[in-house]
C-alpha cells in the first residue's frame, strides 16, 4: 500500500479517501483570491506541526513577510516552524529555481536534503513558463514533475485558472498526479459559496463534485458532500456491528453498518441500559475502540460492573486505552482512570468546543486508518442540559457529519418527548437510523422507526432473560 499524506486541510482528506498519495505532484488551481495559498501554507505548516514533515514554501510573487503575516492570521508561526528547520519560506525568480533544481546536487537537492523536506508548495507554476515555446515549457513542467518525484516531495504546484482558458487544458495536467480546483461561486442570490473540488487523483477513489469551505481561524475547512450515492454505499458496504441482542440485528438488516449514526429514542418508563450496554460490550469484545459521554447519574464504577455483567472487563479496556469518557460531571474517579477521562465540566462556550475539537480531531483523523473501529456513545439530554438545546443541534449534526465520514459509530440516546417536536425532528433527520424503545401497560416495546436500509419495523415486545444480554425481542 502506498504511504499518506495527511493534507492537514480538515475534511479535504476525506474527500481523497485518507489524503495524498506520499510524493504525488499536485495541481493546486482557482481563479485570484480562491484561497490557493491559503491552502498551500496550511498544508505545510500542519504536515510540520502534526505530521513533524518539513516542507519548503516557493514563493514567486510575495515577500517573506507578507506569507508570515498571512500565515499568523489562522495560528501558524512559520517563524518558528522556520527556526526549528520545518519549513523553509523561498522567496526567488521562476527562472532561477529551473536553474537550480535542474543541477543535481544544486541549491534546491542540498536544500531538500538539509531539511529531510517532504513536502513542497510552488506559488506559483503560472509564472513558471520559463519559455514561450509551448514544446519547451511542456518539456520544464516535465523536468520539474521528476524532480519533485525523484525526492519523493509530496508537492502542490499553484496555477491561475480562468474558466475561459480552461478549453485547452493545460499541458500539466497530464504529467501530474493530481488536480485540485478552489472556486467562489453565486450561492442563493445574495450569497457566495466557496468550493473545492478534486478533479483528479492518481491512485485513489475520489468524492467527486463540489465540496464547500470555509476559512476559520485554525483555517480552511472543508465540509465533505454527502451525496445519496454515499449514503447508499455505507448500508451496502460498510460491515454490520452487532448489537448482541437477539432478534434486533434482524430488525436492522444485519446490525449497525459501521460509521453510521444512530439514535435511540425513550421514554422515561423504558430501560434502555440493557440495549445500550450490549452494544457497549460487543464493541469491546471486537476489539474497537470506545469513547462514552457520561450522564450526571452514571459512573465508570457502575458501567465496569454491567460489563463485567455482561462478561467483559471493563478495566482492562480502559487501561488499555480502548476505552475513554467524556465527563461533565465532578465524580470520584478510580485511580489510573484521569488520563482516559476528557473533563469538560468546568468550560465555558467556545473554550468547550475547541475541547471536544482538539480531542477528537485525531479520532476525525486517523479513527480508520488504525485498523479497529470507534464507537461513540453519548447522551443528548445530557448536553442540552449542560448546554442548551440550540447548542446540541449543532453539536449533533457536526457530530453526525465528522462521525459518518471518519467511520466512527455513533449511537445517541435521547427522550424525544422531553426534548419536544422540532428538536427531535431535526435529530431524527440527522441520523441514519432510530430505535425507539418505550412502555405501554405492563410490556416494554421497540421498534426501528429509521433504518439506513429505508425501513421502518414492525413494534416488537422486549423480554426480559436471565442469560447475557439480559433482553431479547420477541
Ligand atoms: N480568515 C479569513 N476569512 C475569510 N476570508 C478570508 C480569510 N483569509 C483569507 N480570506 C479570503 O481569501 C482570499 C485570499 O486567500 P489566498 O491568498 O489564499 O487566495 P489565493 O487564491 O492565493 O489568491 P491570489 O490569487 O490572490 O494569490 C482573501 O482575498 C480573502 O477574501
Ligand atoms: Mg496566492
Amino acid at each position: 500500500m502506498i504511504e499518506r499524506v495527511d493534507s492537514g486541510i480538515r475534511g479535504l482528506d476525506t474527500i481523497m479517501y485518507g489524503g495524498f498519495l506520499r510524493g504525488a505532484v499536485t495541481i493546486l488551481e482557482g481563479e485570484p483570491g480562491t484561497g490557493k495559498t491559503t491552502v498551500g501554507l496550511q498544508f505545510l505548516a500542519e504536515g510540520a506541526i502534526r505530521s513533524g514533515e518539513a516542507g519548503i514554501f516557493i514563493t514567486f510573487e510575495q515577500l517573506p513577510e507578507q506569507i508570515y503575516a498571512d500565515a499568523a492570521s489562522f495560528g501558524w508561526d512559520l517563524r518558528a516552524l522556520e527556526t526549528r528547520n520545518l519549513i523553509r519560506i523561498v522567496s526567488m525568480e521562476p527562472d532561477v529555481l529551473f536553474e537550480q533544481m535542474r543541477q543535481p546536487g544544486g541549491l534546491f537537492e542540498r536544500l531538500t536534503n538539509q531539511l529531510n523536506c517532504r513536502r513542497i508548495v510552488i506559488d506559483s507554476i503560472s509564472l513558471f513558463r520559463v519559455s514561450a515555446d509551448p514544446e519547451q515549457a511542456r518539456a520544464s513542467v516535465y523536468t520539474i514533475r521528476n524532480i519533485l518525484r525523484k525526492l519523493n516531495l509530496t508537492s502542490l504546484l499553484i496555477r491561475e485558472y480562468s474558466g475561459y482558458e480552461s478549453q485547452y487544458a493545460p499541458f500539466e495536467n497530464n504529467v501530474c498526479d493530481g488536480i485540485i480546483r478552489l472556486s467562489l461561486q453565486p450561492h442563493m442570490e445574495k450569497y457566495r459559496k466557496r468550493t473545492i473540488e478534486v478533479l483528479k487523483m492518481r491512485g485513489t477513489r475520489i468524492m467527486e463534485g463540489e465540496h464547500h469551505f470555509t476559512f476559520t481561524r485554525e483555517g480552511i475547512h472543508v465540509i465533505p458532500a454527502l451525496s445519496m450515492a454515499e449514503e447508499k454505499m455505507i448500508s451496502a458496504t460498510a460491515d454490520m456491528l452487532t448489537t448482541g441482542i437477539e432478534g434486533l440485528d434482524e430488525l436492522l438488516g444485519g446490525g449497525l453498518p459501521r460509521g453510521s449514526v444512530f439514535m435511540i429514542d425513550t421514554n422515561s418508563k423504558a430501560n434502555h441500559r440493557y440495549l445500550v450496554m450490549s452494544m457497549f460490550v460487543e464493541r469491546l469484545k471486537a476489539g474497537d475502540h470506545t469513547v462514552s459521554l457520561m450522564t450526571s447519574s452514571s459512573t465508570i464504577q457502575g458501567m465496569t460492573e454491567i460489563s463485567n455483567l455482561f462478561g467483559v472487563s471493563l478495566e482492562d479496556a480502559i487501561r488499555s486505552k480502548q476505552s475513554f469518557f467524556i465527563e461533565h460531571y465532578r465524580k470520584p474517579v478510580p485511580e489510573g482512570f484521569e488520563t482516559s477521562i476528557l473533563n469538560v465540566g468546568g468550560l465555558e462556550g467556545e473554550e468547550y468546543e475547541a475541547a471536544f475539537e482538539e480531542w477528537f480531531r485525531p479520532i476525525f483523523l486517523h479513527g480508520k486508518e488504525k485498523g479497529k473501529g470507534w464507537f461513540f456513545y453519548f447522551d443528548v439530554n445530557t448536553v442540552v442540559s449542560e448546554r442548551g438545546k440550540a447548542f446540541v443541534l449543532r453539536f449533533y449534526a457536526d457530530i453526525a457529519v465528522k462521525c459518518r465520514m471518519a467511520g466512527i459509530t455513533v449511537v445517541a440516546h435521547a427522550n424525544f418527548t422531553e426534548l419536544g417536536a422540532e428538536t427531535s425532528s431535526f435529530l431524527e433527520r440527522s441520523s441514519d437510523g432510530v430505535i425507539r424503545t418505550w412502555v405501554d401497560g405492563k410490556y416494554q416495546y421497540l421498534q426501528v422507526t429509521k433504518s439506513p436500509t429505508g425501513r421502518m419495523s414492525a413494534p416488537r415486545i422486549i423480554e426480559n432473560v436471565d442469560a447475557r444480554p439480559f433482553i431479547r425481542l420477541v
